[in-house]
């Protein structure tokens, strides 16, 4: 086994290794799974000093987290490029715990008006009831204009690169530094930038991944993790997540571990079909644009050179001005190798019609030009994609 925390050997070299070594049992390659809710000890004395470390992997009670969720944090946090992870329910439940840990009645929060719609609907509900107030911004910002949105109760920036469904890249490290000078903390939903973005080395106190993407890759499992590099912290966003009563099933988190063995190459070969089907889609009459950061065509692509290492299989398809969202829609029902359904980074192609997913009110969503449908692309082939998208775009009026 190589030495599990060798930062020069490559990723897929750490993910095969990693979160092994230490749980190898009668010689097979993967660990168990530990199930578990009682944890028992021998005398009190032990049992108090164990609670004395409940933040720290110490076996405590099933809700401070076993073995298995203990291997993924380490996976996770390798991954982020952080010093600690913790492991949530969902990628939701991930937004959620730092949100939270980070936020009180009478302080304000930031948010990318192109954020992931259930954050929004937590910011608009439990948070706001909470006395949170919260201000969507254009996620386009740069420093100057992050400042002039900050007030001397914001305590979170919030952000997310590339946004939901419309795929605007942020100028994470000028949003950071406006952040910064401020005393806000810099939250970042990283899920689509996974391994191919490191949040802190550009700027973000606390990365946030829905695991249930690409890590599981497999559309059957849910979970989520926050990330830090701090011991301070690790100590707002794990007390936070017990105080929530957060716990992630040790069997998720065991399928996401053998999951992320596979990461490098799904991941590698699923980018490559998405660029592939969005370049053919760039030359198709029916369309206006890609919204993919990858393509130069994107305006924020020089952003994405600069801070991306790669992108995943997740993009946007603008439709000429002259067609509608119900004409999106029925390109979508047309397509017979894509599923249609929320979610994305497992091994199967999806289509979704992204206008009724949307809410914009800090930018307007008609800026995009004409409807969008949002495409993930799994492992198929790549020429039967393509066929299954020509006959659904053949059938759009002239
Ligand atoms: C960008 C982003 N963040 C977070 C989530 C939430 O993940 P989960 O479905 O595990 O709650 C999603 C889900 O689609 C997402 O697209």
């Amino acid at each position: 086994m190589a030495d599990q925390d060798d930062a020069t050997l490559g990723f897929a070299t750490r993910m095969s290794h990693h979160g092994r070594a230490g749980a190898r049992v009668h010689g097979f390659v993967n660990p168990p799974v530990h199930r578990g809710s009682t944890v028992l000890f021998p005398d009190c004395e032990s049992r108090k000093a164990a609670g004395k470390q409940r933040y720290e992997q110490v076996l405590t009670y099933g809700t401070a987290g076993g073995p298995t969720h203990h291997m993924l944090e380490d996976m996770i946090a390798e991954i982020e490029g952080g010093t600690r992870a913790l492991i949530v329910g969902t990628g939701l439940a991930a937004v959620m715990v730092p949100l939270l840990a980070y936020l009180k009645a009478g302080d304000h929060c930031l948010m990318p008006d192109s954020v992931y719609g259930p954050a929004r609907n937590l910011a608009d509900g439990l948070m706001a009831g909470f006395r949170i107030e919260t201000t969507y911004y254009d996620p386009l910002v740069d420093e100057a204009a992050t400042r002039a949105l900050i007030r001397p109760n914001t305590k979170v920036v919030y952000t997310e690169s590339p946004g939901s469904h419309t795929f605007e890249v942020q100028d994470i490290p000028a949003i950071a530094r406006a952040a910064h000078a401020a005393g806000a903390k810099v939250l970042m939903d990283n899920t689509w930038g996974f391994h191919n973005f490191q949040p802190f080395a550009h700027g973000v106190d606390v990365s946030i991944q829905a695991l249930t993407k690409y890590a599981g890759g497999h559309s059957d499992i849910l979970l989520g993790s926050v990330a830090v590099n701090t011991p301070e912290d690790w100590s707002i966003v794990k007390g936070a997540a017990s105080q929530l009563g957060q716990f992630a099933s040790p069997d998720d988190c065991w399928l996401c571990l053998r999951g992320l063995r596979t990461l490098p190459v799904r991941l590698k070969a699923q980018a490559e079909n998405g660029l592939e089907v969005a370049r053919w889609l760039e030359g198709r009459p029916e369309v206006l644009r890609l919204l993919h950061p990858a393509l130069p065509s994107h305006p924020q692509h020089a952003l994405y050179a600069r801070d991306f290492a790669g992108a995943c299989s997740l993009f946007g398809v603008v439709l000429q001005p002259r067609y509608s969202d119900a004409d999106a829609e029925a390109v979508v029902d047309a397509l017979s190798l894509f599923g249609i359904g929320a979610s994305w980074g497992g091994y199967e192609s999806l289509a979704l019609p992204t206008a009724p997913s949307i809410t914009r009110t800090a930018t307007d969503p008609h800026d995009f030009g004409g409807p969008i449908i949002r495409l993930h692309i799994g492992l198929e082939d790549t020429a039967d994609l393509i066929a299954d998208l020509a006959q659904a775009l053949d059938r759009l009026p002239r």
